[in-house]
């Protein structure tokens, strides 16, 4: 389902996790989900081998299905690849981009990124592309300019409230247990704002819905959810329990 815009957005990000046997835990969702949530909407990303059974499972309910990273290009010779075109055609309206795992794993630079941005829009998906700093980048007090120009690297005209979500993910806060101070994500997130803002114009960056993501929890999502320029969540090992995810998703 296409999500309507100005809500706030709970996405969860399962990663390498999850067989058919999930099933179970995205059923669990479904009822818990039943009618939509009045204080988000809802996203799961499962991995490719189960997009398309998530989707069917989840199929008429308040809950949409998102794939985790897609080729730049349509088809060819890419082995072990997948085209955004394919996740679509499997039930998704929605993919994750430029995820740190993908950068650090799989070397993806901003360029990569963007690429995988334009080919999620040209397959009619809205694109997550996530940016965020490093321990050290914050430490030494540079984290608002390497995102800064992290989303610099994505943006041009044809990028709206729409098709596209950013996801401030701090690499140091991922897996970990450890968030930024309020203030620090909301400064972060005012400031990705205003970088969107320069680009395509303040009403349009208005639209375009901000996550934070990292050690988001049932304990730290409502503050969190609360701070300034946050739209949603990008959660990572809590949306693995439909308790959980459904809990952040009402706390927002
Ligand atoms: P955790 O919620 O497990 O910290 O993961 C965050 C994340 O990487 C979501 O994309």
């Amino acid at each position: 389902m296409a999500l309507p815009e100005n809500r706030k957005l709970v996405a969860g990000n399962w990663k390498m996790n999850g067989t058919l046997a999930f099933l179970d835990t995205v059923a669990e969702m479904r009822v818990g989900a039943a009618g939509g949530l009045a204080e988000a909407d809802l996203l799961v990303c499962p991995p490719a081998t189960l997009v398309s059974a998530v989707a069917t499972a989840l199929d008429g309910s308040a809950i949409a299905v998102g794939g985790q990273d897609c080729h730049a290009e349509t088809s060819g010779a890419f082995t072990g690849d997948i085209a955004a075109e394919m996740l679509a055609d499997c039930g998704a309206t929605h993919v994750i981009v430029g995820h740190s795992e993908r950068r650090q794993y799989h070397a993806e630079d901003d360029a990569t990124v963007a690429a995988k941005l334009r080919a999620a829009h040209r397959a009619g998906l809205v694109a997550i592309a996530c940016v965020g700093e490093t321990k050290d980048e914050r430490e030494a007090g540079n984290a608002l300019a390497v995102v800064r120009a992290q989303v610099e690297a994505l943006l041009d005209d044809t990028i709206t409230g729409a098709n596209t979500c950013i996801a401030y993910e701090p690499v140091w806060a991922i897996g970990t247990g450890l968030t930024p101070t309020v203030d620090d994500v909301a400064q972060m997130h005012t400031s990705i704002r205003e970088t969107i803002a320069a680009r395509i114009g303040t009403d349009e960056a208005a639209r375009l819905r901000l996550l934070y993501g990292g050690s988001v929890k049932p304990s730290n999502a409502r503050e969190l959810m609360a701070a300034a320029d946050v739209d949603g969540a990008l959660v990572g090992g809590a949306s693995l329990n439909a308790a959980d995810f459904l809990a952040i998703a009402r706390a927002c």
